[in-house]
């Protein structure tokens, strides 16, 4: 840890990281008593990623943040702080943010874990701007990391439709410009404690054949109580953080909402008396990837092209705890950094050092394995042959 005097932030990297397999509603279809129809109707997504058998929630964090680290024009070892946002590690103990450190090579960075469910990244974003203003990092790498597929349950049709895999990652910088992160608002309501949980593995309920047989090592929800505090908390959340910066709703160029269900961030838009098209979507493709939403939308609105420098943005989340957080920024940095930041870093470029005489068993659900044994999506390099074509790494799938 270095530094002394309060030093401003900036957000200087982004990157993002999604699973190359895709389950569509058309699967899900043929999974549980649903439909396209329905589930675009009521939430808007059509699709979204899933995690191979190789790949953890430290592995997909890991390939995002050193994404975000070649954004920033950095190297690993200048990264002082590391936080995960996560509400599905790849362990108890240790933190993935132990794991995620190793594996990007770095050295000197302190590293933990955030617990806020879908606002983690949030939480994490405004840890590492305190840690930073105290001096106390010069360099924060913010990841939100997600594998809910290996925690829905595959006969309930509220919750297996929604929930989606892949990662996010901002590196924020110490400043001596004046600041860029210039309000920040933070709430836990835990009167909604239960509404999102997973009731076994905790010290309140140990893992056990008896807990396994309840099938309480799966994610629970009620969703309606759930989508009556989102559209209300995800306004006001927001409206706090822009009221501290000092701004109106209308000075805001583009909201970076939590993608978890289109009608949640129609009805933000509505309260805050705004049109969509200030609100970033990209559920449709994603789904809700809980803590990786955020950052993955953020990097993916950069990448195309949606920011400009000195626009103003809020990035805004809720989720389980009831948890809600938003943070209002001007944008200082490069926006055409991003993809070459992206086309630096492949997933296997990446390990996570597995322990000593342990391996686990196949994690995969039983109702994934035919998804995930199928054939990849092709993703050909076409720049030589089709004039005109965008070369790799610009518009290709994270
Ligand atoms: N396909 C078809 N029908 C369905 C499905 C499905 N996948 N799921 C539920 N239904 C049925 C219900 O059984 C119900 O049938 P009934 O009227 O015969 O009882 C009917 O559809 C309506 O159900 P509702 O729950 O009222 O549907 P609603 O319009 O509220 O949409 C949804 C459900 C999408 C889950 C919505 O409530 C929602 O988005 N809630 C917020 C969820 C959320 O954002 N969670 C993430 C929190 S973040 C975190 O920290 C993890």
């Amino acid at each position: 840890m270095t530094g002394s005097a309060s030093r401003a932030v900036r957000l200087t990297g982004w990157g993002r990281y999604a699973p190359a397999q895709v389950l569509t509603n058309a699967d899900l279809e043929r999974m549980v008593d649903t439909n396209d129809e329905w589930i675009v109707s009521r939430t808007g997504i059509r699709e979204r990623h899933v995690a191979a058998a190789h790949e953890t929630t430290a592995s997909m964090a890991s390939v995002a943040g050193l994404r975000a680290i070649r954004t920033a024009g950095l190297d690993p070892d200048d990264i002082d702080l590391i936080i995960v946002a996560t509400l599905s590690p790849d362990y108890w103990m240790p933190s993935t943010a132990s794991l995620v450190k190793e594996a990007i090579g770095n050295s000197r960075a302190s590293a933990f874990d955030v617990a806020a469910a879908c606002s983690g990244f949030v939480y994490g974003y405004a840890t590492a701007s305190a840690y930073i203003t105290a001096g106390m990092a010069t360099h924060a790498l913010v990841i939100g990391a997600e594998l809910l597929t290996r925690f829905l349950d595959y006969s309930d049709r509220a919750t297996c439709i929604l929930f989606g895999d892949g990662a996010g990652a901002v590196v924020l910088s110490a400043s001596d410009e004046p600041t860029a992160t210039v309000g920040i608002e933070l709430t836990t309501e835990p009167q909604g404690a239960y509404m999102i949980w997973l009731p076994a593995g905790g010290s309140k309920s140990p893992s056990s054949a008896e807990t396994i047989a309840r099938g309480e090592h799966k994610i629970r929800m009620e969703g309606r109580e759930t989508y009556r505090f989102a559209t209300r908390t995800l306004a006001s959340t927001a409206l706090a953080a822009v009221e501290k910066a000092g701004w109106d709703p209308g000075d805001v160029d583009l909201f970076i909402p939590h993608q978890a269900n289109i009608r949640i961030i129609e009805a933000v838009a509505k309260g805050l008396g705004l049109p969509m098209d200030r609100m970033f979507v990209n559920l449709d493709r994603y789904g809700n990837t809980s803590a990786a939403s955020v950052p993955i939308a953020l990097a993916e609105a950069v990448n195309e092209g949606r920011v400009a420098v000195g626009d103003k943005l809020v990035l805004v989340a809720f989720g389980a705890g009831f948890t809600s957080g938003a943070v209002a920024m001007e944008w200082t940095a490069d926006p055409t950094t991003g993809p070459s930041g992206d086309a630096a870093v492949r997933d296997g470029d990446v390990i996570i050092r597995a322990p000593v005489d342990w391996d686990s068993v196949d994690p995969i659900p039983p109702a994934l394995v035919e998804i995930l044994n199928r054939p990849l999506p092709v993703d050909l390099d076409l720049s030589d042959v089709v004039p005109g074509e965008q070369p790799p790494g610009r518009d290709q799938k994270p």
